[in-house]
């Protein structure tokens, strides 16, 4: 087993500009995440929680500094690593929990491992006992 942590932030900084004014969500952050690991990121509203977070998901880009998940540098990813990225290392729960409304919730657990490729018996053998584990086989 390898001892590289699985998420390794250094020196992150994101900057936000409204008109004149430039907001420092981010100043220098740095921390490493060990696999199997739980961690909670605690602070008051407005402190750069999900700024992190969508820099470390590959949703938004930091201004300086690396993001490392299981090796690969997220920060030097073009739109199709990015893609990968969130199709298949970092997975969010939304606040507002950004279901798709019009399918059900077996199609819903689904639908990204359709986008996957994942082969349609391997798919309903999964999401058979993804919605059993959360008590929602029903
Ligand atoms: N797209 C944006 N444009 C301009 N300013 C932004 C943008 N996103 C975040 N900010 C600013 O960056 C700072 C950090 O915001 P962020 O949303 O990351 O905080 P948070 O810790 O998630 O807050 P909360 O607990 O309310 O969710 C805030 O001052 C916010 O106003
Ligand atoms: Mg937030």
């Amino acid at each position: 087993m390898s001892s590289e942590p699985l998420l390794s932030v250094r020196g992150v900084h994101r900057r936000f500009r409204t008109g004149p004014t430039v907001v420092h969500a981010l100043r220098g952050v740095s921390f490493d995440v060990a696999a199997g690991s739980m961690v909670a990121l605690v602070g008051r509203s407005g402190s750069g929680k999900t700024t992190l977070l969508n820099v470390i998901g590959g949703l938004d880009r930091p201004d300086a500094g690396t993001v490392h998940v299981d090796g690969s540098d997220v920060t030097a990813l073009d739109e199709d690593g990015l893609s990968r990225l969130r199709r298949e290392k970092v997975s969010y729960v939304f606040q507002s929990f950004g279901l798709i409304p019009v399918l059900s919730a077996a199609e819903n657990v689904a639908a990204p491992l359709r986008m996957a490729r994942v082969a349609p018996t391997e798919r309903e053998r999964r999401v058979e006992l993804l919605l059993e584990l959360v008590g929602l086989a029903d």
